[in-house]
């Protein structure tokens, strides 16, 4: 991939892998990428926890730009850059900027580049975040792109597990709920697909798990079950990864009706679950797991959320050349 511009800074700059690129797919992270990124992400944690901010990014702008509905992606890319020093031209209701006019996706990205120095995208369409980087001069993140990845969203995953339980070799992960839908197991499943794990995919037929997606599990030659029966598999997994039914991708609701409340983590199953392992989720839950779930210590989602503040912060200072 070529770089982009980045300020004034010569563009070898920083000689991280990071600088001046996009970050479109989790395709793009190796083991020795993500191992510099949540080494950094750490470094984020203590500078937050220590200092609360700091100047890294002093000077820099950037355009978070979301097509679609966003609390903790559009809000935790925010205070990654205020909490470096940059500035954000927060563009969250689409439906007030001239995009509503008909204006297009590169002229938009054309226009927000024009005053930034990094853009963040959330778009419904499979795609666009690859599409609207070809545009871009600037550096473009995918936060999102429909049914597509969620890049991000996949390294504070991995980080968490990291984090949690200290390792991602030899782990068992199960994943729940909308397996068709959901961008964020696309993209978890094929970063872990680097390390030595065993996937269940848990899911109603009509939410399973891409063909696309399997093959790569297949390719690189990881075990894996496919199953309809939550209870069957809780008693052996090291992580337990919860989806939301992606209620806005159904054409069919009464379709969405049948399988929207199939699976629920609650006390009784957390019951049958190992001491040592964690109940993940990229949020929002709508009935997936219950409240009662919170006060687990397994219960990761919370940490995943704080998290995803780090793993930002580490990105945008690596493609602005200043991790
Ligand atoms: C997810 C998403 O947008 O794909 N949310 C998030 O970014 N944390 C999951 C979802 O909406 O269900």
């Amino acid at each position: 991939m070529a770089t982009k511009r980045v300020g004034n800074l010569p563009a070898d700059y920083a000689n991280n892998g990071f600088y001046g690129q996009d970050i479109l797919s989790v395709n793009q992270f190796d083991k020795g990428k993500l191992d510099y990124i949540f080494r950094v992400a750490h470094e984020m944690r203590v500078l937050v926890e220590r200092f609360g901010s700091a100047d890294l990014l002093q000077g820099k702008i950037l355009a978070n730009l979301f097509y679609e509905p966003s609390t903790r992606t559009s809000s935790s890319f925010m205070a990654s850059m205020l909490r470096l020093g940059g500035q954000v031209i927060p563009i969250n209701n689409v439906q007030y900027s001239s995009v509503t006019k008909g204006e297009s996706l590169p002229d938009t990205i054309r226009t927000l580049e024009s005053y930034a120095d990094v853009i963040v995208l959330r778009h419904p369409e499979v795609g666009a975040a690859a599409t609207a980087a070809r545009y871009a001069q600037k550096p473009l993140i995918n936060a999102g792109d429909g049914v597509g990845e969620h890049p991000t969203q996949a390294l504070l995953d991995l980080f968490t597990i990291v984090e949690d339980l200290g390792k991602v070799d030899t782990l068992k992960i199960a994943m729940v709920g909308d397996l068709k839908y959901g961008r964020t197991v696309h993209s978890l499943t094929k970063l872990l697909v680097n390390y030595d794990v065993e996937f269940v995919f848990v899911s109603p037929d009509i939410l399973a798990m891409p063909d696309d997606v399997l093959e790569v599990v297949r390719e690189r030659g990881h075990k894996f079950r496919v199953t309809q029966d939550v209870h069957e598999v809780i008693g052996d997994v090291d992580v337990l990864y919860v989806t939301r039914v992606q209620k806005e991708r159904f054409s069919d609701m009464a379709q969405y009706d049948r399988v929207r409340d199939q699976y629920v983590v609650d006390e009784a199953l957390m019951a049958k679950a190992k001491r040592e392992m964690i109940v993940m989720h990229p949020l929002p839950r709508v009935n997936e797991i219950s409240y009662a779930v919170d006060e687990d210590p397994r219960a990761a989602y919370f940490r995943q959320m704080r998290n995803g503040m780090y793993i930002r912060m580490a990105l945008l200072a690596a493609v602005l050349g200043k991790a």
